[in-house]
């Protein structure tokens, strides 16, 4: 997708021309989230040891590792899905661990995309519905979210799908409907759990490509849990966790 039709769908969402720029990598450089001494227990079992982890602005990481290594709970707590034992979490310069209630919720809607390993679509909305509900709780105008969100949904190959309920899409298709949603509210980064984990190896790469192209085109930062080694290898960094630490 040529550089211009971004440009073209960030003016018309408002955003500035000198933003993509800005964003592309290596151009800005700062840690997008910094995570510091994370410990997690459910009952005795510690499940988090003191994690660490660094990410910077349009970075893709992936995190890989044995299953019960406690990927998916860390990747809960940065995205603040769950809370944490013990630790601080910076996201864009905010502490987010001292965020509760409805100022954690609508720090979330705003500020992190997820997409995990089932889409979680809503089966009685379109694509089109789908991809706006964070945009309805974050009250956004009506006109300009649907547009946002028809531009979003041509840029991931879905224009002709916008009126499609998630049923009546492919797997494939239900999943970039996911990772639409996970953008419309223009998130600081974007949170994936095992993301090709429910896709074919055709469609596992397609999404593969598209991460990319979010990243290199529009600067999208991105923290990937996956057992996909071909995704794995595509990223900035892969850390590797074992019993509740990175080890490397
Ligand atoms: N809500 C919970 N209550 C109790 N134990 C839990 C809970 N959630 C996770 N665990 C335990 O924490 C450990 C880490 O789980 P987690 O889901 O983070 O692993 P994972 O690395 O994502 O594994 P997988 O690759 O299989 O998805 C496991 O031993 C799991 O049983
Ligand atoms: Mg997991």
């Amino acid at each position: 997708m040529a550089l211009q039709v971004f440009v073209n769908y960030f003016e018309k969402i408002g955003k500035k021309q000198e933003s993509i720029v800005s964003l592309r990598p290596n151009t800005f450089v700062k840690f997008m989230l910094s995570a510091r001494n994370i410990v997690k227990k459910y009952n005795r079992l510690e499940v988090l040891k003191g994690v660490n982890v660094q990410i910077e602005q349009g970075e893709i990481v992936s995190i890989v590792g044995s299953s019960g290594a406690g990927k998916s709970t860390l990747l809960h707590i940065l995205g603040t899905l769950d809370e944490a034992d013990g630790g601080e979490i910076m996201l864009n310069n905010q502490p987010i661990h001292q965020l509760k209630g409805k100022k954690l919720a609508n720090f979330r809607n705003n500020h992190i995309g997820f997409v995990f390993q089932f889409h979680h679509l809503l089966p009685e909305f379109t694509a089109l519905e789908n991809v706006c509900v964070p945009g309805w709780i974050a009250q956004r105008g009506k006109k300009e979210l649907q547009l946002h969100a028809t531009e979003l949904l041509t840029l991931l190959g879905l224009a002709d799908k916008i009126h499609n309920k998630p049923q009546e899409l492919s797997g494939g298709e239900q999943q970039r409907v996911a990772v639409a949603r996970a953008l419309i509210n223009q998130p600081d980064i974007i949170f994936a759990d095992e993301p090709t984990g429910n896709l074919d190896s055709a469609n596992a790469k397609d999404l593969h490509d598209l991460f990319l192209r979010l990243q290199q085109e529009l600067g999208h930062t991105f923290l990937i849990v996956t057992h996909n080694e071909e995704l794995a290898a595509l990223s900035n960094r892969v850390l590797h966790m074992k019993d509740g630490l990175i080890v490397s």
